[in-house]
């Protein structure tokens, strides 16, 4: 049989409404056009991210029930730590309640003014946690990242002479090295074991702990089980364990390949580094067994971590994206090629060669996609690096939550984009009305700006 389906069945059902197109009008307006402000009731098909926004299986909730809510040394920490150890190698996790949590957490201790942090490409969040500790965050991702229309592999890879290069010029200045798998900035792209491993090579070399971001290490090692040469067909947590084992440390935001709505990790090796990690999620997160996180909570992370690395899962999740990709290709609609594992980036400024990235194409996109269809997706443009910078590239990410869409849903959006594309000379560019310093996107205002204004 040919026909792909979604490897499971729905027992829970939300019901979903599609506003009227005056009403979508007055939605955009309200919020300045961005779509961060829009209640989630007012989105048909909300693709802004795919970070907390799964379904949990029924295991997950039955896992639930069995929380232990002990201050110290409860039952679920216990059920977690036994989880995180047979997935990733790691002995003594310390959870936390998401991702950026960890950054936090991590950058207190090892950041700190005049040091330098590289990565394949930092997430903006984990720029922003390096940066407000008066360190510098610096990209080394390879040279084909740039160009959407590049169909390398492993286009989330490091550039490892650039990485040599770095350590050698700031030596002591690295505190670690991060990588992050899949490249979130790259347009969800995957990293392969034979780069994971020479870059752990060149940190260890240069006397560097190397680290990874491991949001979405299923996803990454199923790219590498699909697409890296002596992979093919081998056990898909066989892979991931051994990304693992090639780092001193890892941060984990678990509203990924955790599947769960809420949760994080931070792993490391170093048992002083762990240890004064670990003074600092106690006086701001909660103690180590569970760092802001209720029981239940760990108790669902603890299937979540297992569940992910089902290859039945593996391999509806990564065809999904590839699916609202090559359709997006075949209408003439260029995204970031090969499609990503949790997304699919569409390249804005071919979609709107009209508009200079001062005018915010991609964001431009976001909001003629939500008036047109409702949908909502997400800019990573000039939008998110704002105050007047602008990004390499203009993206709109159209983010899929795990287990949540069926491929009827996912027609409408492909079906949506395609109308928007046949009518795109009428998109508008914008201005910033007001936005703040960091991480501006989230909660900047917008207007549209009339052609003949430029
Ligand atoms: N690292 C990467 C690569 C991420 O994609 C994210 C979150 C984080 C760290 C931070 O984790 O959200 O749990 O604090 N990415 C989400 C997204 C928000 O939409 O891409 P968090």
């Amino acid at each position: 049989m040919k026909t792909e389906f979604e490897p499971f069945r729905i027992k829970m059902v939300e019901p979903i409404r599609l506003p009227s197109a005056e009403e979508r009008e007055a939605i955009l307006q309200r919020a300045g056009l961005n779509l961060f402000r829009v209640p989630a009731a007012d989105i048909v098909i909300d693709l802004l991210t795919d970070s907390g926004t799964g379904a949990m299986s029924a295991a997950q909730w039955a896992a639930m029930m069995r929380g232990d809510e002990s201050y110290a040394g409860a039952d679920s920490f216990e059920r977690l730590r036994e989880a995180v150890r047979e997935v990733t190698g790691f002995d003594e996790p310390l959870p936390t309640h998401q991702g950026r949590a960890s950054e936090r957490v991590l950058f207190e201790v090892a950041g700190g003014a005049g040091r330098v942090v590289p990565n394949n490409a930092h997430f903006d969040t984990t720029r922003a946690n390096i940066e407000r500790t008066g360190a510098r965050a610096v990209d080394l991702s390879i040279p084909e990242a740039a160009d959407p229309t590049s169909r390398h592999p492993f286009k989330g890879n490091m550039d490892l002479a650039g990485l040599d290069a770095l350590l050698a010029a700031e030596g002591a200045r690295v505190p670690l090295v991060f990588c992050t798998i899949t490249s979130n900035a790259a347009g969800g792209q995957p990293v392969s074991l034979e780069n994971l491993r020479a870059a752990r090579d060149v940190c260890r070399r240069r006397g560097v702990p190397f680290f990874l971001d491991a949001c979405r290490f299923a996803e990454n090692a199923w790219f590498i089980r699909e697409r890296e040469p002596g992979q093919r067909g081998r056990p898909v947590a066989a892979i991931a364990r051994e990304q693992f084992d090639a780092a001193d440390g890892a941060i984990v935001s678990a509203k990924k390949d955790g599947l769960v709505n809420i949760g994080g990790l931070l792993l490391v090796r170093d048992d002083d580094l762990r240890r004064r990690a670990g003074e600092v999620l106690i006086t701001t997160e909660g103690y180590l067994t569970y760092g802001g996180l209720a029981g239940r909570d760990l108790d669902a992370m603890a299937v979540g971590l297992r569940e992910v690395l089902d290859p039945d899962y593996l391999r509806y999740r990564i065809g999904t994206a590839a699916y609202v990709g090559e359709r997006l290709l075949a209408a003439g609609i260029q995204i970031v090629e090969p499609p990503g594992g949790h997304a699919v980036y569409v390249d804005a400024r071919r979609f709107c060669p009209h508009l200079p990235p001062e005018r915010f194409p991609a964001q431009a996109v976001v909001v003629a996609l939500y008036r047109l269809a409702g949908v909502r997706a997400s800019e990573v443009g000039s939008a998110m690096v704002g105050a007047g910078g602008h990004a390499p590239l203009e993206l709109v990410r159209l983010a899929m939550p795990r287990r949540v869409y069926t491929r009827a849903h996912l027609d409408y959006v492909i079906e949506a984009l395609v109308e928007l594309h046949a009518r795109r000379d009428a998109i508008r560019g914008l201005r910033v009305v007001d936005a703040p310093a960091s991480l501006p996107h989230f909660t900047a205002r917008y207007a549209e700006v009339d052609p003949e204004a430029g």
